[in-house]
């Protein structure tokens, strides 16, 4: 995971790293750390822990540097701590390092830098990038394979300085020499009294994306990051090289051949990244969701028309010919997709499958050419996500990719892409994008359907057999914005249930058909944000087994949307209430006259698309009880936003 950011220009570099990795710090806080270049000589500041504790450091307020790297970490490879913080040195200090990724052959890399007499001083993998760019720096002579370079190399400088172009192509060599050597992932940032004012930068698997302005260039693991600063992007592709100076941005592809890129303009609105007044971003991302599901339906969904997918062109020939859909993700953005399975059974007709990306990937998984294969990524960087997305991909099948960011990763290795549009997530904790991935399948599945022919008859939603028009259903749809903020309305009953069970150890979700995909989210944000232990349960299978851990006092909570499913679910909850589980229900049936504890009402909605609802109270409630518990809600301990390692 960990998140880099780099800045070259007229201005003192700390301030603008600092920012920079304020905007990261959801990709991991373990440690942080920044390099700048004074004087020809590098100048680091790191430290274990937050960010902010570098702005504490002796000599930062010192530091006049204006070009510089930095690094907020996620511990991999060695305990978070000063010594395994980035930036990382080569043992000759000559060559500074951040890095995004896992070298996996860290330990054969590191055994062979030891014959050469190098040191190591981390237990990270990190630290054997800097020496073997010294290591190939200091001996030209050898390549990667530990032949005699390729003397071909074709390096096109655009700077007059001889001395500087010399070293700065010779470094350049050195830095894709160890590069071949890596296996694994890496997004790095070089920097070297070598080449004053100089940024070199690659990457493989995992993200780095450059942002120019006038006289100064950034770069980061993510757009939104470097809004402030600029709209303007080149999205650097797996193996590829820049070597960044404030007025240019040359671009090498491995063989080191010098090639022009196109800038990527974006629109997205920097302000959408801060809390506007709420106490933290989760709680400003759960009170956004009337507003980002507004925006993802956009222009697609209308009354008495066909969907608006212009930007997605899956013929109705290739939709017809296909036998199965998989859905492939991780966390909540696999139990969005739980809920797509039931649309596209529903409204297409299709078998759909969905899969845990990290599963998916080693289990053989029979794709071919009439396999469409999903993945619904928020960050689009999530490394088990595209890898199970290449797999597809090799297997002959199409791949739709569903994120949130755009020019992410995996909409860059996708066949056909669709965005969310949700804004900026920022807290670990996934909301917003949830409900907004849940949107989009289910305009997605009409527009399918729509291709399909399925739009004439109408659509069954539970187990009695019940029908509604696909009008209806698209009315249920655009009407979703409005029921989120009713639920939004009045949190008082969600808050009373936090503070009664916020000192609990364990909590059981439970729930039958689409109320089960709730229930799993519902208990991952729980655990996620508040450390409590808890159990997402189909009710029906309670007694296989569960049930047993159902004592005096314990907190269960119940979502209940699907009416032909109430009285066999009500009869669940009264198994547990006789064994003296506290209970609350999430609902939109009339239950009066029931023994609950407390009853959250929400309004009603087709059960297709009842999790958009449902879940809302399930995110307040994991909030209040992670507030009471005086916990870091945006950013819980062991968790990071983007998952780039496997
Ligand atoms: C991490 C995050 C979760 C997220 C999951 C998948 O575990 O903490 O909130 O659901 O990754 O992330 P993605 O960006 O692929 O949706």
């Amino acid at each position: 995971m960990c998140g880099i950011i780099g800045y070259i220009g007229p201005k003192k570099a700390s301030n603008i790293l600092i920012d920079g990795l304020l905007a990261l710090e959801y990709r991991g806080y373990d440690s942080a750390g920044i390099a700048t270049i004074e004087n020809n000589e590098i100048k680091i500041m790191k430290d274990k822990g937050r960010v902010k504790n570098i702005l504490n450091l002796e000599g930062y307020n010192e530091l006049q540097g204006t070009y510089g790297i930095a690094h907020t970490r996620w511990a991999t490879h060695g305990k978070p701590s000063k010594e395994n913080s980035h930036p990382h040195f080569d043992n000759s200090n000559t060559f500074a390092v951040v890095h995004n990724g896992i070298i996996e052959n860290y330990t054969e890399l590191r055994n062979f830098l030891i014959e050469k007499d190098y040191t190591f001083y981390s237990q990270t993998d990190t630290e054997v990038i800097p020496n073997l760019i010294h290591y190939y720096y200091s001996n030209p002579n050898i390549d990667s394979n530990g032949e005699n370079p390729d003397s071909s190399y074709d390096i096109v400088l655009d700077n007059n300085d001889s001395t500087k172009v010399n070293n700065t192509s010779r470094i350049l060599v050195a830095i894709t020499q160890a590069t071949k050597n890596l296996k694994g992932s890496y997004a790095i940032e070089v920097i070297s009294p070598l080449i004053p004012d100089t940024i070199i930068v690659s990457r493989k698997d995992s993200p780095l994306v450059i942002g120019t302005s006038n006289g100064e260039n950034f770069i980061a693991s993510d757009i939104p990051a470097l809004l402030t600063y600029t709209r303007d992007f080149y999205l650097l592709d797996d193996n590829e090289f820049a070597v960044i100076t404030k007025n240019s941005i040359e671009f090498y592809n491995e063989k080191l051949e010098n090639h022009k890129k196109e800038i990527k303009n974006i629109e997205w609105d920097a302000s959408a990244a801060e809390k506007n007044g709420f106490e933290d971003f989760m709680l400003k991302e759960i009170f956004e969701q009337p507003n980002s599901i507004r925006e993802t339906i956009g222009s697609r969904l209308k009354l008495n028309e066909k969907c608006n997918f212009d930007d997605l062109e899956i013929s109705s020939e290739y939709l017809k010919n296909i036998n199965k859909i998989f859905i492939v993700a991780c966390g909540t953005a696999m139990h969005a997709g739980l809920v797509g399975k039931n649309l596209f059974e529903k409204l297409c007709k299709i078998p759909t499958e969905v899969d845990i990306a990290s599963e998916f990937r080693y289990r053989d998984p029979i794709i071919d050419e009439k396999t469409l294969c999903i993945y619904v990524s928020q960050s689009g960087e999530t490394a088990d996500t595209i890898a199970a997305l290449k797999l597809a991909k090799s297997k002959g099948a199409k791949t739709l990719a569903i994120s949130n960011v755009i020019g992410s990763s995996i909409t860059r290795e996708a066949d056909y892409t669709i965005y969310t549009h949700a804004g900026p997530e920022i807290a670990v904790a996934s909301t917003k994008a949830y409900t907004s991935q849940v949107t989009l399948f289910s305009i997605l599945a009409i527009h399918f359907a729509e291709l399909l022919g399925y739009d004439k008859g109408d659509i069954t939603i539970n187990s009695n057999g019940e029908t509604i028009t696909l009008e209806d259903f698209k009315k249920d749809i655009l009407d979703l914005p409005k029921k989120v903020s009713i639920i939004l309305e009045d949190t008082s009953l969600i808050k009373k249930f936090a503070d009664e069970a916020y000192n609990e150890k364990d909590m059981f979700f439970l729930g039958r058909g689409i109320d089960q995909t709730v229930a799993l989210e519902g208990s991952l944000k729980l655990k996620e944000i508040t450390y409590i232990h808890s159990d997402a349960y189909a009710s029906g299978e309670l007694k296989h087994g569960p049930i047993a851990l159902i004592e005096n006092g314990i907190h269960v909570i119940s979502i209940l949307t699907d009416e032909s499913l109430l009285k066999k679910s009500i009869s669940n909850i009264q198994e547990v209430i006789t064994r003296g589980a506290k209970t609350m229900i999430v609902t939109n049936q009339n239950l009066e006259n029931n023994n609950f504890d407390f009853v959250i009402n929400i309004p009603e909605t087709s059960p297709l698309i009842s999790p958009i609802l449902s879940v809302i109270p399930l995110q307040l409630l994991a909030y209040y009880i992670s507030k009471n518990k005086g916990l870091d809600v945006d950013k819980p301990r062991n968790l990071a936003k983007s998952v780039t390692v496997e």
